[in-house]
Order: structure tokens, then C-alpha cells, then sequence
């Protein structure tokens, strides 16, 4: 594997999995905007595609097969699009999905914490279904765990099918990992970790809460308090800016970033990283959307900024990253926004979207 170093140079490999549905539309808008970050500061990259999903079902039988995990393994980061098809949705009985291409990279890769940052724009701040003055300038960091838990562990059929089970099992070393990252990124911002489990009922939060306890000593400068999940769920739409950085198990991850999500209005808008042993996939946290796919309508800026926490996560980039948050900012402000954020006024497409995106980009 290329090490990746704090510049691009011409070695840089980035592997291109647009996957299904709207993915190869906002993935192409992304590439857009990393082409134009590499024309403003004359950094190089090359793109390798391969394909995961449905449509790597379609070719291979399987939704992440061996070749596209190469492709991965050799690459210094993943730009990732979206997994699904309503082929597979409506039939439980089917033995390869497209959500499994996902599940199987994050496995293969180590990927072992998802970052979902959620911040407010401030043009958007109308479209949130909650009030003003609650979401104004909230700005949290969701820390969810991605390889353990019941997404993992052991699951089965038993009684002939009748009686079916998933194992929420977590190792110590998994949870202090996570932790690790979480407690180092709550020193970086506003010193605040929030570690949100089940710990009144369930065996494998009280492991994380009694390892989350262990550590915060060694994180004298971070504030660290402790949630039952339901609590969160309810905290997070009430009172949102309570949060710094919060972290929890894979599950509860899943559910409270969505839940996360809709706080800024658009789900449109929320991008993500996926870290941890080998090269890190970076993707919107929005599906595949099927009705959409192939329209040009979908929002890309999800995905636009998964490519500028791609150049800051894998390529310690941050002036680049930060360029294109202002592009995305700036199009918002100037109303270039696709149908799903237009509110009565002009809908302009993906790729005009994109476009716009880069032009800006390569202006300021
Ligand atoms: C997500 C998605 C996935 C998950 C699905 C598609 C397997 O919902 O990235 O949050 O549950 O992790
Ligand atoms: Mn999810």
C-alpha cells in the first residue's frame, strides 16, 4: 500500500466506488470538486473505479468482490457513493444485498469508527422541521462504532426459523479504541464527550461505560458524561447543542445519526468518515435513492463534502477541505441548489450544482 503523506503527489490513489442508485451522479460532482482543488494547489491524484453493490452483484455475485477490496486495499482513501436497489428490498429471503457490499468493506478495511459531523447552515436553517432557536448554531460530532455489535455478532435461526437472534457482543479492546478516538477528538473542539449507551439494562454498555471511566482521567481537559441512549434520541432534537462529541455503539450509532441528520434540514447536506485499519472510505450518509437515479436531481453536496473530509482526514489537507466547505457554503447562500432544497425558487441540476462548486472553487 502508498503511504499518504500531508501533500498529494502525483502517486495519490483514490479509489472511485460510486455504487448504485444517485451514487455515480454526486460521486461524479464530487470528483469534480477534488479535480478543482487539484488545479487551484497543483496536487495531483488518479482514480481507480471499481464497483460495490447492486451493481457489483450484477457482475460478479458478490456486493464487494475480492477485486474492488484490492482496489481499495491499494488506494489512499475511498470516495464512496451509495449501496442499494429495490430489486432486493421487498425480498427477505434473498441471499446477497447490496447493504452487505457496505457492511463487508467496513469489515475488510477495519473501519472501526464512523464520523458523522453535523452542522448548521445557517441559509438552511428554515428547512430544519425544528425550531430556530433550538438548532441555531449547533455543531456536534457523532462518533459511531463501526465494526462490533449486533450488526457482527454471532446471529442465527433457530426452531426451524420461528425464533431468530443477533449478539450484541463487544470486545474491550473495540470499545477502548473507539473511545480513544472519540476522547482525542472531543480535546480538539470543545472538550466535551458525551458517551451515550444502555447501561441501566444492557451487560455490553456496562462494559463501555466501565471502560469510557477507566479512561477519562487520562483526558483531564475533556468533560465526559454519560447518557442512556433513549435519553440521547430525545436530548438530540430537544436541546442539540448540549452535544460536542458524542460516541456509542454501532446500533444506536445507526439510529441516532439519522435521527442527527434531520436537525439541519437536509439530509442532503451530511457527509462521513470512515476510519480505522486500512485506507478510509469517505461517503454521504444519504442511500442510494433510487427514484432519483439517473435524473440529475440528487444533491451532491453530501458527497461534496465527504470529498473535503476525505482531504482532511486521509491527506491532512485542511486549507483544501476547508475551500470546499466555503464553496458549498457560498452555493447555498447564492440559492444554486438542487430541487430538494430549492424552495420555490430555481432547481438546478446535480451536475449544474457541481459545476458551480468547481468554478468557485477554482476562483477563490
Ligand atoms: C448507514 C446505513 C447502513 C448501516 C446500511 C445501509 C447497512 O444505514 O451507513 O448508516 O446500517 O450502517
Ligand atoms: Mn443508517
Amino acid at each position: 500500500m502508498k503511504i499518504s503523506i500531508s501533500v498529494l503527489c502525483y502517486e495519490t490513489e483514490i479509489a472511485k466506488l460510486p455504487g448504485d442508485g444517485i451514487g455515480p451522479e454526486v460521486v461524479a460532482q464530487a470528483v469534480k470538486a477534488v479535480d478543482a482543488i487539484c488545479e487551484r494547489f497543483a496536487h495531483e491524484v488518479s482514480y481507480t473505479f471499481a464497483k460495490v453493490g447492486a451493481c457489483a452483484i450484477d457482475e460478479f455475485g458478490s456486493a464487494y468482490p475480492e477485486s474492488t477490496h484490492k482496489v481499495c486495499l491499494e488506494s489512499d482513501a475511498v470516495l464512496f457513493g451509495a449501496v442499494g436497489d429495490p430489486r432486493y428490498d421487498n425480498d427477505p429471503t434473498s441471499k446477497v444485498r447490496p447493504e452487505q457490499g457496505l457492511l463487508a468493506m467496513r469489515k475488510q478495511l477495519g473501519l472501526y469508527a464512523n464520523l458523522r459531523p453535523v452542522e448548521t447552515f445557517p441559509s438552511l436553517l428554515h428547512k430544519s422541521p425544528l425550531r430556530d432557536a433550538i438548532v441555531s448554531g449547533a455543531d456536534l460530532l457523532c462518533v459511531r462504532e463501526l465494526t462490533g455489535g449486533m450488526y457482527f455478532g454471532e446471529k442465527g435461526r433457530l426452531d426451524g426459523g420461528d425464533t431468530a437472534y443477533d449478539t450484541n457482543i463487544y470486545h474491550r479492546y473495540e470499545v477502548e479504541r473507539i473511545l480513544r478516538l472519540a476522547f482525542g477528538y472531543a480535546r480538539k473542539r470543545r472538550g466535551h464527550l458525551t458517551v451515550v449507551d444502555k447501561a441501566n439494562v444492557l451487560e455490553s454498555s456496562r462494559l463501555w461505560r466501565q471502560v469510557a471511566q477507566e479512561m477519562a482521567p487520562q483526558y483531564p481537559d475533556v468533560t465526559t458524561d454519560y447518557m442512556f441512549v433513549d435519553n440521547a434520541a430525545m436530548k438530540l432534537v430537544t436541546d442539540p447543542r448540549f452535544f460536542d462529541v458524542l460516541v456509542t455503539e454501532n446500533t444506536f450509532g445507526d439510529i441516532l445519526t439519522d435521527e442527527a441528520s434531520c436537525i439541519t434540514g437536509s439530509m442532503g447536506l451530511l457527509a462521513s468518515a470512515s476510519i480505522g485499519e486500512h485506507t478510509g472510505v469517505f461517503e454521504p450518509i444519504h442511500g442510494s435513492y433510487p427514484q432519483a437515479a439517473g435524473k440529475n436531481i440528487a444533491n451532491p453536496l453530501a458527497t461534496i463534502l465527504s470529498a473535503a473530509m476525505m482531504l482532511e482526514y486521509a491527506f491532512s489537507l485542511m486549507e483544501e477541505g476547508s475551500l470546499i466547505r466555503k464553496a458549498v457554503a457560498a452555493s447555498l447562500d447564492a440559492g444554486v441548489v438542487t430541487e430538494d432544497l430549492a424552495a420555490g425558487g430555481k432547481a438546478y441540476s446535480t451536475s449544474e450544482v457541481g459545476d458551480w462548486i468547481a468554478e468557485w472553487i477554482k476562483k477563490n
